[in-house]
């Protein structure tokens, strides 16, 4: 159907909305819960339906409609794969092929909730159970903007979009705003771009529009390499029309006719579903020449990266779509005012365009009711680490990292004590404790010396060791970085040598201060921003954690019991028989003994390489962690 018209669109749009079967099963179609079996599962339902049909009477069967729909993630990645049933709302966890049959006979025949397969938590001695998705613990205290048809519709399907008010906001712009009212709105919702920097998104578009050029772009960053992230991934994968409604607000907006979405190779359902959602719009008069009648024209096109984290920074992201080597360049010019091919170009994350649609259409004041004053809205986040409920969530910004953590994650794995928090990925920072009640929004992570990010946000327990988070996000971004500037090239390097010292015990003080010294050089003087803010997991952590620093370098002690220089063998006099195993496959030789005498190893010579251990038969050799005050 091409829609010629607002009118026209409007009045599809209506008709869909009455015409959606309201029983329907929706099978998380996530790349987790694909991983976990959802496919078949999916098939299976299916199957099962269409064999109803048979002894079931056709009226019945129509009458009864249950279509089950194959959605993008619906946040609980952890417990997948999931099953909601429509219109009650009821949710199924780990769901497996065998379940299929029970839950066609219980709940869509007789409305009988199985109830093994609610969310469940054990709480003072009997168990909880919550068969509703609305109730359970780890959507209540969502909302969601973004995510807003995420796990709700089929992402291959036009007509879902629209039938959830999609294009609406398109179709209002293009009628009955002007560019600068666009932006205006924009702007007075106080949003922010959600790629991590948190600039003002209305702010940024009016640059873009005041320049005079023949030509300008806009581009949506689907980079997101962080690890650990797939916010974007989901948006992109579960509801792509909302990227491409909000690209193409944002290239009315701006002045543009053409837009490129830079997304990962390794996305490759992602980009499959932009690629079906592109197509589609375009047939549908939603994009492409004369979009709904009027005089604007717009179009995107996709381009694939090869997945380097730097490629996510702006004038990377450029020169790569360009065509050349992804490495960043100086600025000012700011792309607003020379990006790609010199032209005027806007970059918006995936997420900040996704917000753009529900902002249009509700208004901006609808928008700031959601979040804090300088952040208004929400942010999704990718929950990870040592979490009950890891998974994908929305909430307002302003929520507490104590609510996120143990209200809507569920609390720490197999009661262990919280640690701390790294936010940010691995441009963020570690927070602890003490910051649990610290509102999450950008001024109030950037106060306590972390920053937003993209989203990722790993919890960590009191059996990680925060000397080798530092080391590992070290590790990544040396890895990442381009080494086009000597700051970030050889910084991070030094840096990742005197992290790999301290965990492998063989720093002094004057190590952990050169630490310090090297990471405030690589922070003032690197070229763009994976330099810039590559020193900020190892800064929080010695602000926070400095004690733990000093027992690796003075004590020699792993507290977490991680650092494996830090494990002592000994030999149990008891148990050696002086068979002498251990002292022939020991590569340092430093295990010495003779027939009737217990062996011993001479700690300052061993390399904690367990090789004794598994050779020895007599299970004599005992390992332990070093203490403080140990001799
Ligand atoms: C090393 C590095 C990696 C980045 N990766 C991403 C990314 O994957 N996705 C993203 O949207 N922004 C990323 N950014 C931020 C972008 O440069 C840019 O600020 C953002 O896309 C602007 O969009 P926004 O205003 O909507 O946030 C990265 C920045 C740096 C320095
Ligand atoms: S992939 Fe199914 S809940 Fe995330």
């Amino acid at each position: 159907m091409v829609f010629k018209d607002r009118l026209g669109l409007e009045t599809r749009v209506a008709e869909l909305k009455k015409s959606m079967p309201k029983k329907r099963i929706l099978v998380c179609g996530g790349l987790g819960c694909l991983a976990k079996g959802a496919q078949q599962v999916f098939d299976l339902f299916v199957e099962r339906l269409e064999t109803e049909r048979l002894s079931w009477t056709v009226e019945k069967i129509e009458e009864d409609l249950h279509r089950p729909v194959k959605t993008g993630c619906m946040g609980l990645c952890e417990a997948g794969p999931l099953v909601m049933i429509e219109p009650q709302g009821i949710l199924y966890l780990r769901v497996q092929p065998e379940d299929v049959e029970e839950i066609v006979e219980e709940t869509l025949k007789k409305g009988i909730v199985v109830e093994r397969l609610v969310y469940q938590e054990e709480k003072n001695g009997h168990k909880e159970k919550w068969p509703l998705m609305k109730d359970v613990p780890f959507y209540r205290k969502q909302v969601k903007i973004v995510l807003r048809n995420c796990g709700r519709i089929n992402p291959e399907s036009l007509d879902e979009y629209l039938s959830r008010d999609g294009y609406l906001a398109l179709a209002k712009v293009v009628t009955e705003m002007s560019p600068d009212e666009v932006i205006g709105e924009i702007t007075k919702s106080g949003l922010r771009g959600r790629g991590g920097g948190g600039f003002p998104t209305g702010r940024k578009w009016q640059f873009a529009r005041v320049v005079k050029a023949d030509k300008k772009y806009m581009v949506c960053n689907g980079d997101e390499g962080d690890p650990g992230a797939f916010m974007d991934r989901s948006v992109m994968e579960g509801d792509p029309h909302s990227v491409v409604e909000g690209m193409t607000i944002a290239g009315y907006a701006i002045g543009a006719q053409e837009g490129y979405i830079y997304v990962r190779a390794e996305y490759p359902l992602a980009v499959r579903r932009l690629k079906k959602a592109i197509e589609d719009a375009r047939a549908a008069g939603l994009l492409g020449q004369n979009i709904l009648g009027t005089s604007f024209s717009f179009d995107i096109v996709i381009r694939e990266g090869a997945g380097a984290f730097v490629c996510g920074e702006e004038t990377a992201l450029i020169a790569s779509i360009e065509g050349k080597r992804g490495m960043p360049n100086p600025r000012p010019p700011y792309p607003a005012n020379k990006g790609l091919w010199g032209k005027p170009t806007v970059i918006n994350n995936v997420e900040t365009l996704a917000n753009v649609p529900a902002i249009i259409l509700h208004g901006a004041e609808w928008f700031r009711s959601f979040g804090t004053l300088t952040s208004p809205g929400t942010k999704t986040f990718a929950l990870a680490g040592k979490i009950k409920n890891t998974g994908l969530v929305e909430v307002p910004m302003g929520i507490t990292i104590r609510e996120l953590v143990f209200d809507i994650g569920g609390g720490i794995q197999n009661d262990r004590a919280f640690k701390a928090v790294q936010v940010g990925g691995p441009s963020g920072g570690c927070l602890t404790e003490t910051h649990l009640d610290l509102p999450i929004d950008y001024d109030s992570l950037c106060g306590a010396g972390a920053i937003m990010g993209s989203g990722g946000l790993i919890v960590l327990d009191e059996d990680t060791c925060i000397v080798e988070v530092a080391r590992f996000f070290m590790n990544f971004t040396q890895n990442e970085s381009c080494g086009k500037c000597v700051p970030c090239r050889e910084g991070t390097k030094h840096m990742l040598n005197l992290l790999q010292r301290v965990v492998d015990g063989k720093a002094s003080m004057e190590d952990v201060e050169l630490l310090e010294k090297t990471a405030a050089v690589v922070k003032d003087a690197s070229l763009c921003g994976l330099g810039k803010t590559a020193p900020n997991p190892v800064l929080t952590t010695l602000r926070y954690f400095r004690d733990e620093y000093v027992d690796h370098v003075l004590h020699r002690v792993c507290p977490a019991h991680v650092c494996q220089a830090m494990k002592e063998y000994f030999i149990d006099p008891e148990k050696c028989r002086s068979c002498g195993k251990c002292a022939r496959v020991c590569p340092v030789s430093c295990i010495s003994g003779r027939p009737k005498v217990p062996y011993v190893i001479d700690q300052s010579q061993c390399i904690k390489c367990g090789s004794c251990f598994e050779a020895c038969p007599f299970d004599a050799i005992v390992i332990s962690w070093r203490r403080k005050n140990h001799e």
